[in-house]
Order: structure tokens, then sequence, then C-alpha cells
């Protein structure tokens, strides 16, 4: 959305700024220079030996900083800004710290040209993920259920319910809080051996590994178990096309008792596709791979695959960020009587 405060040449001049400043919170960010601060305040010269760095660069890098109210001048010493501190440092509830690493890997991995070529020619845009990109990507997920789990786990409802598969689970933190809520429910979490690898400490950690179960295995093959009572497909379907999509879907149908419920949790966009405005950057950012999908797209993929049409349930507040999504919610349809 443009800011009509801004001259034309000024508003460009400020979207390519934003690229510079994300840049230079992600350096901050890998070079620990948040956490450097967190108990003292700190001159240049005391930084720069910290965190391993030559003075001059550092000294600009923190004056950037304090232009983007991260960092603070005390005299010749700095200090986090409040702002900072919550948003950066990890023992703070609203810390976005571990997206800060999740986004520059995904930058860093795919440059402009790669992604031209991609537009251009077609073809897989995804390269190789390293063991520091899972351990970055688990962590986002981690920190995003930090914020959202026990909300989602909530507006389930699973009060009545035996088994939930936790489909694309990664680091298993949905359900983790929904067998915490709900004493009576197991669990399977079912993703690729590297994501599930994070999932096995949480859910040791959790003391829930006799009600969890890991299942190593893709979405796209269809083999879930089951049948269960819950599915849960939290932000994953953003990752497929369409068609992966559709038969994800047809495979949960196939998965779940005849009682069963879908949840599907995602960045869904209105029928317009520009709002929320997230969701129009992540669908580009998908490339030809994945999208954001609208819930007018996703309830009819869901009815195609026998699923009633969904409940529509923003399960957070305008305070939080747009990545935590909404909730769609189907039922399987009744059986049709011959
Ligand atoms: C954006 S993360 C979401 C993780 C978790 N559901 C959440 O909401 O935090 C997408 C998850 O899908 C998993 N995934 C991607 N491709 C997959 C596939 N072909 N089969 C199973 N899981 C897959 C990833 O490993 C990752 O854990």
């Amino acid at each position: 959305m443009s800011d009509e405060s801004l001259s034309p040449s000024r508003y460009i001049e400020d979207l390519l700024a934003g690229q510079m400043r994300a840049r230079s919170l992600a350096i901050a960010h890998r070079l620990g220079l948040f956490a450097a601060l967190a108990d003292r305040t700190c001159d240049v010269t005391g930084l720069s030996n910290t965190l391993g760095v030559q003075a001059t660069g550092l000294r600009k890098l923190l004056v950037t900083l304090e232009t983007m109210d991260l960092v603070r001048r005390l005299g010749d010493d700095y200090e986090l800004t409040e702002l900072a501190r919550q948003s950066l440092l990890g023992r703070n509830a609203q810390s976005f710290g571990e997206f800060v690493d999740f986004f520059t890997d995904q930058f860093e991995s795919k440059p402009i040209s790669l992604l031209m070529n991609h537009l251009r020619f077609g073809g897989p845009v995804r390269p190789a993920t390293t063991a520091d990109q899972w351990r970055h990507y688990m962590a986002a997920m981690d920190r995003m259920a930090h914020l959202s789990a026990d909300r989602i786990a909530e507006t389930m409802q699973l009060d009545r319910d035996q088994t939930l598969l936790d489909l694309g689970g990664g680091p298993g933190c949905y359900a983790i809080a929904a067998c915490k809520r709900y004493p009576h429910l197991n669990a399977t979490i079912l993703d690729l051996d590297d994501a599930l690898r994070f999932a096995h400490q949480n859910v040791s950690d959790a003391q829930l590994a006799d009600r969890i179960k890991l299942r190593p295995g893709s979405v796209t093959d269809g083999c879930y178990g089951g049948p269960y009572d819950v599915i849960l497909l939290s932000h994953t379907i953003h990752l497929f096309d369409e068609s992966s999509v559709q038969s994800i879907f047809s495979a949960c149908h196939a998965a779940l008792g005849a009682s069963g419920r879908l949840v599907v949790r995602d960045l869904f966009t209105d029928g317009g596709r520009t709002q929320p405005a997230l969701g129009a950057l992540v669908a580009f950012h998908m490339w030809n791979e994945g999208d954001a999908y609208s819930v007018p797209q996703t309830t009819r993929l869901l009815v195609q695959a026998g699923f009633q049409p969904p409940r529509h349930v923003p399960f957070c507040d305008g305070e939080d960020p747009e990545i935590l999504g909404s909730l769609l919610i189907s039922a399987k349809a009744e059986p049709t009587s011959t």
C-alpha cells in the first residue's frame, strides 16, 4: 500500500531503502549485536572487540540501527531501545529474531538472477536446505508457535477428539500444545526427516513421547495413516501448487474418520489476493512452486475434495504479525444417501 504523504520518487526510494534496512538488521542480528547489548551499554571499541569486527564498519552500522530505532546513543555508549528488546531478544515473548535468520536465509539462497531465470524458464527454485538453514527454519516456526499454538489449540475445540494428525508439523509445537490442553488426545506429527529431528527434541522435552508419534513421510505421497478425528495443516499448503494442494486435501479426506475435521492454517488472502499484504508478498516469493491461497480458492479446493464449505476463523488480532494467518475449518461432507 503506498504512503500518500511521500512523493512518487521518495516512495520508490523508501521501498529500496527497505532492502538496505533489512540487510542492516540481518547483519546486526547475525553478528550478535543485540545479544551483546542485552544487559549493558557499550561504546564502539568495546563492542567491536566483543563482536570481533572492525570499528569503522560497526560505527556506521550502529548509526544505521539508530535511524531504525533499534539502538540509542548515550554519550559514547550505545544501548538497545525498548523496541529492539521486545522484538529481537529471545527471552521476550514478542521476539521475532528467529524470523530475521529465516528470512535472511531465503534472500541469501535465492539471488535475484536465479529468480528471474525461474520466472522466465520455470524449474525448481528451492535450493537444498543446509543444516543451519533447517535450524533457522524450525526455530522460526517454533517462535511463531510460541505466539499462536495455545490459541490454535483452543480454537480447534478438540474436547471430544481422540486423535490429531499434525501434517507438515515441523517442530511439533501445535501437536504438543493440543496434547497439553486436551489430556485424552493422542497426536501424530508427519514431516520430512530433517524436520522431525526438531519435533523429536520438542516432544521429548515436553515429556509427551507416549502420546505423540513421529511419522516420517511426505505430504505429497498421500500415505498419512489414520483414521484421525482431526488433521491440522498449518502453514504448509503455501509450499505447494494448486494441483498438489488438491491431492493433499483429498488424502486428508481419506485419512479422516467419518465425522473428522480438517483445520487448515495459512496466510489466506481475500478474493482480490491483496489482503493481507503479506499474503501477496509470500505468494510471489513462493515463485511457481507454491502460493498464498485465497479464501474462495481454498474453499473450492476443500469442497472438491469432499469437505463441507469451511468456516474462516481469524484467531489473532491487529497487534499480531500478519504471518500468524488465519484458519479454515472444514468437516467431512455428510455421505449422500442413495
Ligand atoms: C512453514 S513450515 C510449517 C511447520 C508447522 N506446521 C508450523 O505451522 O509451524 C512447513 C512444514 O512443511 C514441511 N514440509 C515441506 N515439504 C514437505 C513434504 N513434502 N512432506 C512433508 N512435510 C513437508 C516442512 O518440513 C515444514 O516443517
